[in-house]
């Protein structure tokens, strides 16, 4: 992947990233390879191709969205959506909701799929690990372009530099923000393989498509400092090797909270769901807000947990310490019991 279009935001890539797919498709005389296939709970971003390509119905009711020739298929949430299937078994079913896309819609209209490695947004939703080996099998079968969004999972969050290293995957272009500069100065962009760039330098003419603040010398040299400082101080390697597993560890003893369902996290983004009984993964009445409860008691308290529905997720800077993880583990747990209590109150 030796190109890159330099954009001002994750949402501004992923506006990028649907016309280059059209754009590449038509360059190779197959303009009908037009669908864009994507997963329910995905976020890509608010504009109107980014909130389209993601599968958040609350965005899509807003501006009479999804645009047209944009499918969602199921997301990989095994503890939400797997009922009785175990991991394994529903990571293989989620990922085969794509083959049946792909048969419906037809191969010759379908011209890519975009996913996030980890889905961020929609609730640190972390595949089962049959997931993406089943993907990348489907994928080998049938023409059509990969897209990994990897706004929140790329620059080291996941413990590699990108979540495509984390699951081996070989996208044709992979939308970036967020951690290029480390979120200091707005920068994003979309790295484009040498089989996307060579198609649309010698057929697609000129790419009728750029922004003001491409590449914008002032982000771009943030940009480049932020990512002399994530090698020099060796973060990637801090976050797969120290960090990112002692913070996995001590989340997981989160577990045993009576509020929580399930503790999950890679390197250093984690979940909990909060529910009602842990046996049937029964949740709260959504009318109670439980995740709203417990993210304002841990705001109050100095901790920033956000709430989807009554998944709590964190994403604490690459650069945490340990001492820091203790305050994080310490305070969410009095979140937790400070919500648990205000249950109690209201029932
Ligand atoms: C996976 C993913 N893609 C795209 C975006 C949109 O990025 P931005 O908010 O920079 O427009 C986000 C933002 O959270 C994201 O998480």
């Amino acid at each position: 992947m030796n190109q890159v279009f330099f954009t001002g935001s994750g949402s501004e890539s992923n506006d990028t990233v649907l016309r280059m797919v059209r754009h590449y498709w038509a360059a190779k005389e197959k303009p009908e390879k037009f669908n864009i296939i994507s997963r329910r709970n995905g976020y890509h971003g608010s504009t109107v191709a980014g909130a389209s390509l993601g599968g958040m119905k609350p965005m899509h009711q807003q501006g009479g969205l999804p645009i047209p020739g944009i499918v969602h298929i199921d997301q990989p949430y095994w503890y939400g959506e797997g009922a009785d299937l175990s991991p394994e078994a529903f990571g293989i079913k989620a990922a085969q909701a794509l083959e049946s896309a792909i048969l419906d819609l037809g191969e010759d209209n379908v011209a890519a799929f975009i996913a996030e490695p980890i889905q961020g947004a929609g609730g640190v939703v972390i595949p089962p690990e049959t997931y993406w080996p089943e993907i990348k099998r489907i994928l080998a079968k049938y023409d059509i372009l990969l897209v990994v969004d990897e706004v929140i999972c790329g620059f080291g969050r996941t413990g590699e530099w990108f979540g495509t290293d984390l699951y081996g995957l070989e996208p044709d272009l992979m939308p970036i923000a967020k951690g290029m500069t480390s979120g200091y100065m707005p920068m994003g962009g979309v790295i484009v393989s040498d089989r996307v760039s060579a198609v649309l330098e010698e057929k697609g003419g000129e790419f009728y498509h750029g922004y003001t603040y491409s590449g914008h010398p002032v982000a771009a040299a943030v940009a480049l400092e932020n990512l002399r400082i994530i090698k020099e101080k060796k973060l990637i390697e801090y976050v797969r090797d120290d960090i990112g597993p002692y913070l996995q560890e001590r989340w997981q003893a989160l577990a045993s909270h009576p509020l929580v369902g399930e503790a999950r996290g890679v390197g250093l983004v984690g979940a909990l769901e909060l529910v009602k009984d842990k046996a049937t993964r029964t949740r709260f009445d959504s009318e109670l807000g439980v995740g709203g409860i417990c993210r304002d008691m841990s705001v109050e308290n100095g901790l920033v947990m956000r709430a989807v529905g009554d998944t709590m997720i964190i994403s604490p800077p690459l650069v945490i310490t340990r001492e820091e993880v203790e305050e994080l583990i310490a305070k969410a747990e009095l979140a937790l019991d400070l919500t648990l209590e205000k249950i109690r109150s209201l029932s």
